[in-house]
């Protein structure tokens, strides 16, 4: 049995316009996606998982083609889930050679599913981290990103950057762009996340920004001024200067909105943050619901958080400098 653990993240910027070549600045945060992968004597592959925000569940099927007979179909968020531990076993088999190989899955997560803070990521690398490991081979990290990366590629139909993967196998704070992925200095951020206890389809939000984008110039040209948000957030991030960080982010936030991946109870918490004192807020992620990420180094804006109606829970995150790691 092996078993790899690999965090979740916030994006500090670039969300969405990543997807058109633009930067963005993802970061590692202390939550984590934790997988373990034994190797089975038939070919078939059986996932338990437990703590993905929803009830716990255990599926069996023969293989990618099978369907996922035990599971309500309603259930897509767990369905998805299933479709990227489909994904980064395929990426194993493919990696190792092993054609035909079996494995028992258990997944544990701590982060919400399709929230905006990494779920996918995680569980993606951690898998493919620790099944390539039960089959004697340990791939190095650009190896594993890349792998990731493949699997989100797949499952989200051709609509996905390095950016989640990268972060989420490397930790820290990375800057993406196109292929080129590196980790970037920053400052400790006080970071606080408010989860609205709902999620958005990734998918989705990214067709329809690609769709606004053919459709109005101006969608077009937010796209770019996120890019112009995330080019001068890297400078500030390298002075530290947190106060200037958290305003890039409020801009950020409303070019997020202008196109249209918001939601009222996003709105609703990046507001009740900025009330409260933070330096800055916006949404994290694909959007639709989910998550927002503010800075304050206070207790104020987790307090004001948690009162917030919408607000399903509040809390502090602190910054993950490991990426994967190999429990067992
Ligand atoms: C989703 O976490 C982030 C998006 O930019 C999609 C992607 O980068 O693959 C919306």
């Amino acid at each position: 049995m092996a078993v790899s653990s690999a965090p979740g993240k916030v994006y500090l910027f670039g969300e969405h316009a990543v997807v058109y070549g633009e930067p963005a600045v993802p970061c590692a945060i202390e939550l984590r996606a934790r997988v373990g992968v034994e190797k089975r004597d038939d070919s078939k592959l059986r996932v338990h998982a437990e703590d993905l925000s929803l009830d716990g569940f255990t599926v069996e099927y023969g293989g990618p083609t099978d369907g996922h007979p035990d599971i309500d179909a309603s259930e897509s968020l767990v369905s998805a889930a299933m479709g990227y531990v489909d994904g980064a076993i395929e990426q194993v088999r493919d990696v190792t050679g092993e054609d035909d190989v079996g494995f028992d899955v258990t997944i544990e997560s701590d982060i919400p599913l399709g929230a905006g803070i990494g779920s996918s990521a995680a569980v993606v690398v951690a898998a493919i981290d620790a099944a390539a490991r039960e089959l004697g081979v340990t791939l190095e990290t650009d190896e594993l990103a890349e792998r990731a990366y493949r699997t989100e590629y797949e499952v989200q139909d051709g609509q996905a950057s390095r950016a989640d993967t990268f972060c989420s196998a490397t930790g820290g704070a990375v800057r993406v762009e196109g292929d080129d992925c590196r980790p970037i200095e920053a400052p400790d951020l006080p970071i606080v996340i408010g989860f609205d206890g709902g999620a958005g389809d990734t998918g989705e939000l990214v067709a329809g920004v690609r769709n606004l984008r053919e459709e109005y110039e101006f969608a077009a040209d937010t796209v770019e001024t996120i890019g112009d948000v995330v080019r001068q957030g890297e400078e500030v991030l390298a002075d530290g200067d947190v106060a200037e960080i958290g305003r890039l982010m409020n801009f950020n936030h409303g070019l997020l909105s202008a196109l249209g991946v918001s939601s009222r109870s996003l709105d609703t918490m990046v507001w009740s943050a900025r009330d409260a004192g933070a330096y800055g807020a916006k949404l994290t992620g694909a959007g639709g619901g989910g998550c927002i990420v503010a800075l304050d180094p206070t207790d104020e804006t987790e307090t004001a958080l948690s009162f917030t109606p919408g607000c399903e829970k509040a809390f502090r995150a602190e910054l993950a400098d490991e990426g994967v790691k190999q429990l067992e």
